[in-house]
């Protein structure tokens, strides 16, 4: 059978009804915004785009050339379309409602431009994460609040890998489904329809050094997995951390595992250390959506009423049943308590 291509694939879906012209439109340009960004990582230093860009976010983060360029092509290639009322950027203090010059679509887009980058200047993968919602009736030209809607009401979401290939991952609903870039042809081919995450797992993705300022439950869950065979879990766990949430999550739609950055003493204050609306919640849509889960340790992170656009969480996703075990300590300490 012939490869399937990401444009016959949202056509297909389209003619099924389940998204319609303007969303495929959408998620076609993204795509193409994507595979701009991928020339870009692609060509290393010889492009002259690693290191600092010598300014910051809204977050207070040191930006890299690439995070800057990043968010400069999302913002170019989906201005002009038609199909957006408003764009919101983890690079961007605030939302971008679309200029009066260009035509308004009724959709909505918010994304990290690229995931990761402190791993940009050492090779390793990074990603592009995007999460769809629709523009509230009425409004014409969105502001952040706007945005602030739960991660259930996301109509599509999805995120690109930057690593030994290019991979896109993308889900309207209707299950997860990953595309490989191939570069010859300038195409995403279907190369995993319908992804499914293994229920239970014997691998955990969490960056161990911040254990001393985790909370209660999590120390204790995270012992339970170190204690291995000879503890109460009964098997032994491995640990992998990228320190690229995209690449990450690309493992746990691959193979399974539980990826997880708790509340700790030196985010608390801010709630966490991932960001809610472009990065937890388009992943949460994917990981359900391929029969996993994902929770903050006290609930559904789909479920979270936002308060701020660039709100920050904690985030557990991956394996239902792991997901399950870790609230299962959260819940446990919190009646303790
Ligand atoms: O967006 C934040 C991020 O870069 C994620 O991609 C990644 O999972 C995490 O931060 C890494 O955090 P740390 O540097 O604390 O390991």
């Amino acid at each position: 059978m012939k490869p399937t291509a990401l444009s016959r694939h949202l056509i297909e879906a389209q003619h099924q009804g389940h998204i319609n012209a303007d969303l495929r439109l959408l998620l076609e340009v993204v795509a193409r915004a994507c595979k701009s960004i991928a020339t870009a990582v692609g060509k290393g230093a010889l492009g002259g785009v690693l290191g600092d860009a010598g300014t910051g976010n809204v977050q207070g983060e040191a930006q890299k050339k690439l995070d800057v360029l990043s968010n400069e092509i999302l913002l170019e290639a989906n201005e002009w379309g038609g199909h957006l009322a408003g764009l919101a950027s983890e690079e961007m203090d605030h939302a971008h409602a679309i200029p009066n010059n260009y035509p308004r679509g009724n959709y909505l887009l918010l994304f990290d431009p690229l995931d990761g980058s402190s791993n940009i200047d050492v090779n390793v993968s990074v990603g592009t994460i995007f999460s769809v919602l629709r523009c509230p009736d009425g409004v014409t030209e969105p502001r952040d609040e706007h945005f602030l809607q739960p991660g259930t009401e996301q109509v599509a979401a999805g995120y690109c890998v930057y690593g030994p290939s290019t991979m896109l991952v993308l889900s309207f609903g209707r299950g997860t489904h990953a595309f490989t870039l191939d570069r010859e042809q300038g195409s995403f081919i279907l190369t995993r329809a319908d992804i499914r995450i293994p229920e239970e797992t014997q691998e955990f993705a969490i960056n161990m050094s911040n254990q001393r300022h985790w909370e209660a439950p999590m120390q204790a869950y995270i012992d339970e997995l170190l204690a291995g065979k000879t503890g109460p879990r009964g098997k032994d766990f491995n640990m992998r951390w990228v320190a690229s949430m995209v690449a990450d999550v690309h493992r746990i739609l691959t193979r399974g595992g539980v990826f997880m950055y708790p509340v700790d003493a030196k985010c608390r204050d801010k709630g966490g250390r991932l960001r809610l609306m472009y990065e937890a919640n388009p992943m949460a849509f994917i990981v359900e959506q391929a029969g996993g889960a994902c929770s903050t340790g006290r609930g559904r992170m789909l479920e979270v009423t936002p308060e701020a656009l660039h709100q920050r969480v904690p985030v557990f996703l991956g394996s239902k049943n792991e997901v399950a075990q870790a609230e299962r300590h959260h819940r446990e300490h919190d009646a303790r308590a």
